[in-house]
């Protein structure tokens, strides 16, 4: 192989890489298991998988070739692909969705640090009730508001020094970390003494649990746990090269992103029912009552081990949850920046108080605020609700409808076969799916959802 080969491969590589870091994260490891625990299991899994292959992966092909070809960040680019339309709400609309996000997703990431604290401290040694760990934890006011404010500060001081090299480099290490741990993880989970029941909730459909609050939750997971929907794809794509395959990327980022979903459902089921007193419908809890136990029984014999696992775990936990919050925050410091004409500066400070401030009020949502709801969600509810299963979706099937019916055919064409230099079999299938399919499948679900 030449130099020149090599270094092209080189780059396919971290073009993968970059994309799959902004989509695995506590999606996948907090909110995958704990969305397939309350929606019936294996019969999510089914559908999650179907919304991953119909819907994600044309939505990502999509968000992909509006960044490449339009050489900007979401807000920009519909201006110039559609000069003097309204498709620049759908940018607006992603913004507005990674603001929210931002704001609730940074209270699970409180938790991720305390949880290494604790985990540094020996806090989980067995015994610990850990389920009154958590409780007691989340329903702090003090404690969990801290964690939001220190995590909101390390998002923003990464976001003030640029998030170029270091992040970069540095998540080239760590994925592949994470996903070590994850494996041994894994492996350990067939040795617990639920694991065969564990894996039967996660891998045995019962077709009569599909409804279509399960159909929404699953559309709503794939789309979050995608990052798509809300720009931070289509900004990545500005960046790829012209020879970047987009259709091959996208299959490659939904494989990993799934991957480490399925696999993160192949640890917790087993050790929930190994574990007497824990319930697959826990909800947000979920993981992070069974995370110490999974520990404690995998490692029981090398208790040493256990400790060294565990702490890099929660800490690789922390990091991935880091390089979301950044490209979260990112995507609303870019926009107000350039919309506002505000330094880049003045726009991160603007965006990490007001999310610390709303972090606070959906952190508080497990405590003082419980009773605070609106349509019986609270805050933190209410947020994730409205991102992940009406923003995203929506934004996905305007992204459908503007590639698919809007943009000239031939523009699609060229950036999906990279200018007729290789070949796209699917291509009849990916626009049927995109002005068909999609739009339909996501319509109908809201509608069903709306008139239940
Ligand atoms: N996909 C990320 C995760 O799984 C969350 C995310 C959503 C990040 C949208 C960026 C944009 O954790």
């Amino acid at each position: 192989m030449s130099v020149n080969e090599r270094a092209n491969f080189g780059s396919k590589i971290g073009v993968i890489l970059a994309s799959a870091g902004s989509a695995v994260g506590l999606g996948n490891i907090w909110r995958f298991p704990s969305e397939l625990g309350s929606n019936g299991g294996a019969a999510f899994l089914l559908v999650y998988l179907l919304c991953i292959v119909f819907l994600g992966l044309p939505v990502m092909v999509s968000e992909f070739l509006i960044g490449r070809r339009s050489q900007a960040n979401t807000a920009s680019a519909y201006q110039k692909l559609a000069p003097g339309t309204k498709w620049h709400l759908v940018g607006l609309m992603g913004v507005f969705s990674a603001f929210l996000i931002l704001s609730y997703y940074v209270v699970v990431a409180g938790w991720t640090l305390e949880y290494t604290v604790a985990a540094a401290t020996n806090s989980f040694s067995q015994g610990t009730d850990y389920t009154g760990f958590f409780n007691d934890f989340v329903s702090n006011p003090w404690k969990s508001s801290l964690y939001v404010i220190l995590f909101m500060l390390l998002t923003h001081v990464v976001i003030i020094r640029g998030v170029t090299e270091g992040i970069e480099k540095f998540s080239k290490v760590m994925m592949p970390l994470l996903l070590f741990i994850i494996c041994v993880l894994v492996i350990c989970a067939f040795s617990m003494p639920g694991a065969s029941e564990g894996l039967n909730f996660l891998l045995k459909p019962d077709f009569s649990k599909i409804t279509t609050k399960v159909v929404l939750s699953a559309m709503g997971q794939a789309f979050f746990s995608m990052s798509l929907g809300m720009g931070c794809l289509c900004t990545y794509a500005s960046y790829f090269g012209r020879d970047t395959n987009l259709l091959r990327t996208a299959a490659s980022v939904g494989a990993i992103d799934t991957m480490v979903a399925v696999m993160a459902g192949i640890i917790i089921f087993p050790a929930v029912y190994s574990v007497p007193g824990l319930s697959v419908d826990a909800g947000p809890s979920l993981v992070f009552v069974t995370l110490p136990n999974v520990f404690n029984i995998a490692f029981h014999n090398a208790p040493v081990l256990g400790y060294i696992f565990s702490v890099m775990f929660y800490v690789l936990l922390v990091l991935a949850a880091l390089t979301s919050t950044i490209s979260l925050h990112e995507v609303v410091t870019a926009y107000i920046h350039e919309r506002f004409k505000l330094t880049r500066k003045a726009g991160a400070y603007i965006v990490t108080v007001s999310c610390t401030l709303l972090g606070i009020l959906c952190a508080l949502s497990f405590g003082v605020l419980k009773g605070a709801t609106l349509f019986d969600m609270n805050l933190f509810d209410l947020f994730d609700f409205v991102s992940a299963k009406f923003l995203m979706p929506l934004s996905g099937m305007l992204i459908a409808i503007f590639t698919g019916w809007y943009l000239e055919r031939k523009i699609v064409r060229d950036e999906v076969t990279n200018y007729g230099t290789i070949r796209m079999p699917l291509f009849k299938l990916y626009i049927f799916l995109l002005k068909y399919f999609a739009p339909i499948a996501i319509m109908t679900i809201f509608v069903n959802e709306l008139v239940k």
